[in-house]
């Protein structure tokens, strides 16, 4: 058995998927989370997936003490993969207090507490959020950090900024992810992204409408300087993700570092529109999605892609997994869960 890693927020989407991913490659995982945006059931999928359940505790990572005392129990931890956060935009901007407390607070007891029991090594799950509207495409790690455009992006900027200076200060050594737009489920078709309520995001918007739980999907404006009129994203499927925080972790482990606090893309490195998801989406399942065109909504940027060449090379990470493999796997996720076969 290799090193034991904490995984926060581990039974979420991209935390479970990298709890897995870490337990193929030999690592022993703790998960800790609250479970307010995720099922504890999601461990025996993990448990289907790998052949061993994580470790799980529940707690809220706000609580300096409950932090302490986890921290004070696993005292064997080679490094911590941060995922916990709340993450929905539109949220943060009507209910901004509850963005800062929980992403900030977390963030700053997971920091004491592994100054405190001597664990060094942190992976921080940041956001091409940060860029806004980058002035040139793809967008690289040096591209300026543009004021955020919401709440949550802010936790994004402040938590990079607090763990910069933590490991100027201290014994601590980082490296911040920024996703672009994370996508798809499991290829087991075993896990995959839960959202609670009506989902803000793009391709859950999509599955969820194919299956017949929404009835329309709303593309988003038509009048974008972008070639079909549509916004361009960089959509990343979430087992390349995974895969990422695997390498980032074992090159913290074996001071592999060019520095201690590293940033890294995590992109396919082209970007796509509303409407190529759309189509790529029917043209993997044969589904036809009901969708229409409305507003602009507010806070859009029209194109964001990444130059991923940094994290291609210094990682030795490739993301391997197209359009369609995204549309795919997903779409397996959407029917599970319709045909009650997760929970
Ligand atoms: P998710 O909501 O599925 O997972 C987050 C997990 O953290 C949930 O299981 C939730 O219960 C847990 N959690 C939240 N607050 C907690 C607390 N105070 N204590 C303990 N557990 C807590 O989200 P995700 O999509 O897996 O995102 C993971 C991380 O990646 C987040 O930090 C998010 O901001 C970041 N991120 C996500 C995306 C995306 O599109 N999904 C894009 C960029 C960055
Ligand atoms: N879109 C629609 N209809 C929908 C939902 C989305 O047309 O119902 C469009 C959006 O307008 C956008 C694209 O699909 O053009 C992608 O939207 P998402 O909400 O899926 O993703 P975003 O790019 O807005 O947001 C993602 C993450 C955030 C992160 C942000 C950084 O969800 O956490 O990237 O840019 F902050």
């Amino acid at each position: 058995m290799k090193n034991k890693i904490l995984v926060t927020g581990g039974t979420g989407y991209i935390g479970s998927h990298t709890a897995a991913e870490l337990q193929k490659h030999g690592y022993s995982v703790v998960i800790a989370d609250n479970l307010c945006n995720s099922k504890k059931e999601i461990l025996l999928q993990i448990e289907k997936i790998t052949g061993k359940k994580p470790e799980f505790e529940l707690i809220d990572l706000t609580s300096p003490e409950d932090t302490q005392k986890l921290f004070e129990k696993h005292n064997d931890l080679s490094g911590v993969i941060h995922f916990a956060a709340f993450k929905a935009v539109g949220e943060s901007v009507e209910f901004p207090l509850k963005y800062y407390h929980n992403n900030l607070f977390s963030l700053v007891n997971i920091l004491q507490a592994m100054e405190k029991y001597n664990v060094a090594n942190i992976v921080f799950s940041s956001s091409c959020t940060v860029y806004g509207e980058p002035d040139s495409l793809p967008v690289d790690e040096n591209a300026p950090v543009k004021p955020a455009m919401s709440p949550y992006g802010n936790t994004k900027q402040v938590s990079e900024e607090i763990i910069s200076d933590s490991v100027g200060a201290g014994s601590l050594k980082s490296i911040s992810l920024r996703y672009f737009n994370p996508v798809g489920a499991h290829s087991s078709g075993l896990i995959g992204e839960l959202p609670l309520g009506v989902p803000n995001n793009l391709v859950p918007f999509i599955t969820q409408t194919a299956i017949g739980k929404r009835d329309v999907l709303k593309v988003f404006g038509k009048d974008y300087p972008t070639p079909d009129g549509t916004c361009i994203r960089d959509y990343i499927h979430v087992e390349d993700l995974a895969e990422a925080h695997v390498i980032a972790i074992e090159r913290m482990i074996k001071c592999n570092q060019k520095n201690d606090f590293e940033v890294f893309n995590l992109g396919t490195g082209s970007g796509n529109s509303v409407l190529e998801v759309i189509n790529a989406f029917e043209e993997v399942t044969e589904v036809k999605l009901n969708y229409r065109f409305a507003e602009r909504r507010p806070g859009d940027v029209p194109e964001v892609w990444a130059d991923t060449k940094f994290a291609n090379g210094e990682l030795g990470w490739v993301a391997k997994k197209n359009l369609a493999d995204m549309m795919k796997t997903a779409w397996k996720w959407e029917q599970n869960l319709a045909e009650k076969k997760i929970f």
